[in-house]
Parts: C-alpha cells; structure tokens; sequence
C-alpha cells in the first residue's frame, strides 16, 4: 500500500490512521471534505517537537527570495523538525526527500512541497497580469489547471499562488503578478485561478493546494514600495482589497499567506484581526495559514515585537499556522509553550489544519503519489499545453494603438525587427516563471518570425540593450530599418524589473530604448512597438511617436509566436487592460474607479484652478482600465427594461453590439454603475458585468445584464453591508471611459 509501512516503527504507529483513512465513510460523506477522525489520531500519536516540526516551511535553496536558511534540512526532516519544503521539485529530487520524511522519522508523515507556480510550471503562460487582459475565465482557470498538472507531475503538491492583491500603483513591481486594479473582476479570476489549481478533487494526483496571497492589503504598500506600510480605513480595506480573498476562500482555498506589511500598524503575521476574527473565525476558514519568507522574523524590524521569540509568539496567537523559512517556531515555539505564552491548544489547531491538508491531498496513502515519472515526460512541456500557451498569450495581448491600420501586417512587406527583445528567450517567460526554462525553451520573435518568412528574410538589428548608455548598435538599427517596409521593435522591461523587491520610481522604457525608437522613427518608415513589461509603463511621448503599440507583457513559453499571430492578423487582438496606463509617474496610484471629490474637474473648463487636479497633466489615464483595440470595430445600442428597480426584481440592460468592421473579432463588453449619492462617497463609476463575445463581420449579438439591488451594495459608516435608495446612472461599452447613458432608480420602499 504505501511506503510508511515500510518502517516497522512507523507500520505498528500509523496503520490504524491509515486504514481508517482509506476506509473510512468520513471521506464519503464529504461534509467538509475533512479527515478530523484521522487526524486526531495521528496528532495523539505526536510529541510536542513532532508537532512543532510540521508547522515549519524551509526552502530547500533550489531558489530563494530571501536570507537562505543553513543546509541543514535534510537533517531537520530526519529528526522531524521540518513538515513542509518548498522551492524543490523534479520526481528524483522530491522523491528522496519525502523518502527522507516517510521512511526515515519516527512517524513517516509525508511533506508538503510548495513551490511558486505563478503562470505555469514548466510550460509558462502569461504572467498573471497579462492573463487578466483576456477577461477569459475559463482561460485562467484552464492554464492554473494545466500548471497543477505539470506541477503535480514533478513532486509539487502546493503553489504559492493565486496572487490576489488589488494593485493600483504600477511602481509596485508585484503589480505583475495580480489581476489589476479591479475589485470585482479580481476575486471573479481569484475563483478561476483556484479552481484551476484545485480542480474538483485535491485527492486527484494531478491537482495541488492554491494559496491566495498575500493577506491583506499588500497591494496598497504605500508609495509602491516593496514591503512598505499599508495604512486605510476598514471600509476601503473590506470594500477594495479584501473581496478577491473571500472570493478565494469561496471557491475552496486550501491556504492563505500572510502579507510582509503592516496593516493600519499591526503586521499581517501577527494580526488577529485578519486572521482570528475574519478568516478563522467570519469565513470559517479551515485550511492553514503560512507566513511569507521569513515574515515573523520581520515583526522585529516592524518594531512590533521585541525579538524573535516574541514575533512567534505573535503570529502563532494571532493564528498564523506555519512559519515560512524564518526558523522561528523550530526555534522558540517549545520554550513559548512550556512559558505558557503560547497554548499547546493552538498549536494542536494549527497541526490538525496542516495534517488535514496532507490527508486531503492523499499524501497518507500515497506520500509518492506527486512523482510521477510518467507523467512527467508526457505532460510536461505537452504539445497541448504548448497550444494552450500560444493561445493564452494572444488572447493577454492588448493593441494600444493602431493608426491608419498598419497592423495588421500585410503579407510580403519586408520586415526588420529591432530591439533588445527581439531575440530574447530569457525575459519572455517573465518574473517568477517557476521552473521554467529561460534558455532555449521559449520562442523568441525572431524565430516565430524566421519560421514565417524563412531564414535570412527577417532583417534584425538589436540596437542597444534593455539597460545601460550604450548607442553603438543604433546605426545597424537605422540601416536595416532603411531597407524595410515597416519596423517591429521589441523592447521593454526586464523580467527581474518586476516581481518581488522590484519597484521603480521611474516606469518609463528604460535605458536608451526610446533614443532607438527615435532614431528608427527618423528613418521616416512605419513603426510598431511590440511592449515586454510587466506593469503599466507610461508611454505619452510613444502613444505620440508609434504607429502602432502592441502591449504583449511577458507573454511566456510560445509569446513569439503568438506575437507573429497578432502582428499578421491571423488572431485578430481582444485584450482589454485591467489596470490603467498612466500618462506620468506621479498620477500613480492611478484606478478608474476613484471617488470623485469635492472639486472634480469639469470636462468644460480644464484649467480651472483650485480643483482636484494637477498642474501640467490631465488627471485620465493614457489608457484606461477596460480600453484595447481590435482590427474591426464594434457598435453599441443599449436599452433597459425599466427605470425603477426594487429589490428582489431585476433590472435587464441588454446591449446589442455589432461587428462593424471588416474582420472577424472578439468584444469584451462592459457594464458600469455609478451610485449617484450614498451615506459613504461612492466611486465615480465600477464595473458589475462584462462578457467576452465572437462576432463574425457584420454580426450583432445581444448582451443581457441582469442587475438587482444585491448588486448596488456597499459598505456604509457603521460597515453593514447594505443597499441605499436613489439613483443610478450606467453605461455598457468598449472600455472604462465612456459616458453614462442610462439612468434608474433604486426604491426600497
Ligand atoms: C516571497 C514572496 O512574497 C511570496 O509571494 C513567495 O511565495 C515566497 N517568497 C516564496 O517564494
């Protein structure tokens, strides 16, 4: 049966657990799809130490983000002080160290292996942000699903992810890893993601625990400094940031990671309130609670707890279940209990939730079962999973900008490309690209363009590199761009520019790159820019100097080619940004659905001082949230079946959208309310619906919006969650900015 028996020791400890585990009917009847009878029997079995050891996280140094813990794991996990690692993976190396937990401790309880698998594990997609330009649920919840099987097949059976954090301040470097600035499309991908890493059954050998992270808030870190204070109001914190992480643990959510900020002064690690009274104790939450690296450590520099031993006493109090790499629980947890600073109660707690999880995944009968040496080769880097990669990469693409319709590309005008990126199979798979392969795996532009046209058609120049002063390749750039048609340049960020500990003050295309634009734009040819970057970057003077802008993020594993797919028309683009493109830096944090003050701006009189604006530079964004362009075009007739709702009726707004344009194409139509007048300042517009349609040329389809007063709720003073009575304004359409065309109103009584 399982490789536990193989120890005489551990066969004559475990085996009624285990027999119970695969017979008993609590599986069946899968209240709670929890093994609380299992459990309980194998924590009776535990020593104080056993227990401490399975709340504690290391790495095994594969990859760290942090201060790297001594080698000493594979001692830790023979002794038993070790329950999880993370950052490991691969069937041989997983499989020797879970032999190490199974075959060499007391009790043989097999390890969790967590890992980051962010956008894919070996096929890489999108990074998350660009994924969330699709709008396509089933897209996300498809590619979350495809990494848990790669994932799964290599020794993981729990990612560190969904990233769920609202992001609205795009020197933020983590801004890359979320779904954008909305709070309702968030937690709706939040679900997906979840779903997709969770599938139905965590027993399934191809699915993994997801983690929604990081709780709470870390999105807001003040001034888009990486670590930094996060300091709001509990309306804005319930109303804003926390929905994606109930959305989460709504649709099942094994664990939840605690942020590394402060919040309204008390660290997420060692904050009851996020942890006790909502998640624990609102939601009801039975999965457990990990830290971020080293998290409880940082309580100390927080100036929140006196030392270290105080910072776990901290966070195991405030509900915090494992400690990720910061060695702390391992350390002083025995001494806290034996002090009576922390109850053995809670530890028990926190052990019965990690235990839960491990038998939930199966990991009892089958501590193996996640080293799947078949599978492993014929599911990883699958042609399938390639196809998916293509395909999600298009669909994230959003056209900024397409004058006169130079794009799409017509077929036998001479190409050069130029840029940094062009060649590039490095950055193309993005930040946190879990164990993807960043030299040889990814195609690149060149080659999906040296496939297209054939070897020695494509004119190519680098012209300079990401970073640094150095013009020298300028005047091979100018030379080829002479001999072309029409110039596609790649240029763009860094993968390591965003992502953890990545912030900039600066979100411009960095380096010489827009000197090289200037100089290929001189040669008087057409210009398109293709944009690798993993936030919004502000591209005033490049809105103005390009004839085309495509934003293809770091697209991932097959990003050339779906780049080629776009540029040729052979996908005809439909992403929408869910975050806004600010016009400069000092805009930020920058979100469509901001409130609108007491001295808005009047569109008729722009310049008038001593309104809420500032001197040089409109308060809009570039682009808005929800904007992208397509090579055909769309035309909206909206109607509503009535102007006075009341609750328990609903509101029908149907908009008929038509394919007005020469091609066939994708629509993502949107539906904004704005509340006109509430007991808390309302937003100046949200979204409550969207769908993603395919309209053939000349086509009109009908979209149904079905609004009721649930969905015009919000938080007021007193934080009830309630409708108020009055009016509303709505319009559907393209994108964010857009005016309002209907109004109605709201009678509760
Ligand atoms: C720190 C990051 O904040 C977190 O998102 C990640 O999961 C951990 N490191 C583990 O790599």
């Amino acid at each position: 049966m399982i490789a536990i028996t193989r120890k005489a020791g551990v066969l004559s400890l475990l085996l009624p657990v285990l027999i119970s585990c695969t017979d008993t009917p609590v599986r069946e009847e899968k209240e709670k799809d929890s093994f609380t009878a299992q459990v309980d029997s194998v924590l009776g079995l535990m020593t104080l130490e056993e227990k401490i050891g399975q709340t504690v996280l290391f790495t095994s140094g594969w990859d760290v983000t942090g201060p790297s813990m001594d080698d000493n794991y594979r001692e830790y996990i023979e002794n038993g002080s070790v329950g999880a690692v993370f950052n490991a993976f691969t069937t041989t190396y997983n499989l020797e160290l879970q032999q190490v937990a199974v075959e060499h401790t007391r009790l043989g309880i097999p390890l969790l292996f967590g890992y980051d698998v962010i956008h894919g594990h070996r096929t890489i997609f999108p990074i998350p942000l660009g994924e969330s330009a699709s709008w396509d649920l089933g897209l996300m919840e498809k590619t979350a699903r495809i990494a848990a099987v790669e994932a799964s097949a290599e020794g993981i059976n729990w990612t560190f992810a969904p990233m769920v954090d609202v992001a609205r301040d795009a020197r933020w470097g983590r801004i890359a890893e979320g779904a954008g600035e909305d709070t309702y499309l968030g937690s709706l991908i939040a679900k997906a993601r979840v779903k997709g890493f969770q599938g139905d059954d965590l027993a399934a050998n191809n699915t993994i625990l997801a983690c929604a992270k990081h709780y709470a808030a870390y999105g807001a870190a003040l001034a888009g400094r990486d670590y930094n204070t996060v300091d709001m109001s509990e309306n804005e914190f319930r109303t804003t940031y926390l929905p994606p992480f109930k959305a989460a643990h709504d649709a099942g959510v094994a664990t939840f990671m605690n942020s590394f900020n402060d919040l309204n002064g008390v660290p997420a690690t060692g904050n009851s309130f996020l942890l006790r009274d909502i998640l624990k104790g609102d939601w009801d939450f039975d999965g457990f609670v990990v830290t971020d690296y080293t998290s409880i450590n940082e309580m100390v520099p927080h100036g929140y707890a006196r030392d270290e031993k105080h910072a776990g006493e901290i966070a195991m109090n405030a509900g915090v279940d494992m400690d990720m790499q910061g060695g702390i629980y391992m350390k002083y947890l025995k001494q806290s209990i034996q002090e009576g600073k922390v109850s053995e109660k809670d530890l028990n707690d926190a052990v019965r939730r990690i235990l839960d999880m491990k038998f939930r995944l199966g990991l009892f009968e089958d501590p193996y079962r996640y080293m799947d040496k078949t599978r492993e080769k014929e599911e990883v880097l699958s042609e399938e999973h390639l196809e998916v990669a293509r395909d999600a990469a298009r669909k994230s693409m959003v056209l900024l900008k397409n004058d006169k319709e130079v794009l799409p590309l017509k077929q036998g005008v001479r190409i050069a490309l130029v840029g940094p990126l062009v060649k590039d199979e490095k950055n193309i798979i993005g930040n946190w690209a879990a164990a993807g392969d960043r030299e040889g795996t990814a195609v690149s532009v060149f080659e999906a363009f040296e496939e297209r046209l054939g070897k020695d058609n494509v004119l190519y120049a680098e012209g300079c590199k990401v970073l640094g002063e150095d013009t020298s390749g300028f005047k091979d750039a100018i030379a080829v761009a002479r001999k072309a048609d029409v110039v596609v340049m790649v240029v763009g960020e860094l993968e390591g520019m965003t992502g953890e500990a990545a912030s900039r003050t600066d979100i411009n295309i960095p380096g010489k790159q827009k000197e090289l634009i200037k100089a290929v734009k001189e040669t008087g040819k057409p210009v398109i820019l293709v944009l690798m970057n993993g936030r919004p970057l502000t591209l005033e003077w490049e809105n103005k100097t390009a004839d085309a802008i495509l934003e293809a993020w770091w697209p991932g594993t097959m990003g050339g080619y779906a780049v080629a797919d776009v540029l040729y028309g052979d996908y005809n683009p439909a992403g929408k940004l869910t975050v806004s493109f600010p016009r400069a830096v000092g805009q930020l944090p920058l979100y469509y659905n901001h409130k609108n003050t007491g001295r808005p701006i009047q569109p008729e009189d722009p310049d008038q001082k001593y309104v809420s604006r500032y001197l040089y530079t409109p308060n809009t964004p570039l682009y808005p949230f929800g904007y992208g362009l397509s090579y055909t075009s769309f035309a909206y007739e909206v109607s509503t079946d009535k102007q006075t709702l009341v609750p328990g009726e609903t509101l029908t707004i149907t908009a008929k959208v038509t394919n007005t344009g020469e091609r066939d194409g994708e629509e993502i139509v949107q539906l904004y309310v704005h509340d006109k007048v509430a007991s808390v300042t309302p937003p100046v517009k949200a979204l409550k619906g969207f769908e993603k349609i395919f309209l053939k040329k000349g086509e009109t389809k009908s979209v149904k919006f079905e609004l009721t007063a649930e969905d015009l709720k919000f938080f007021n003073p007193e934080l009830e969650w309630i409708y108020e009575p009055g009016m509303f304004k709505l319009f559907v359409g393209g994108h964010s900015d857009m005016p309002f065309t209907h109004t109605f109103e709201l009678k509760t009584e």
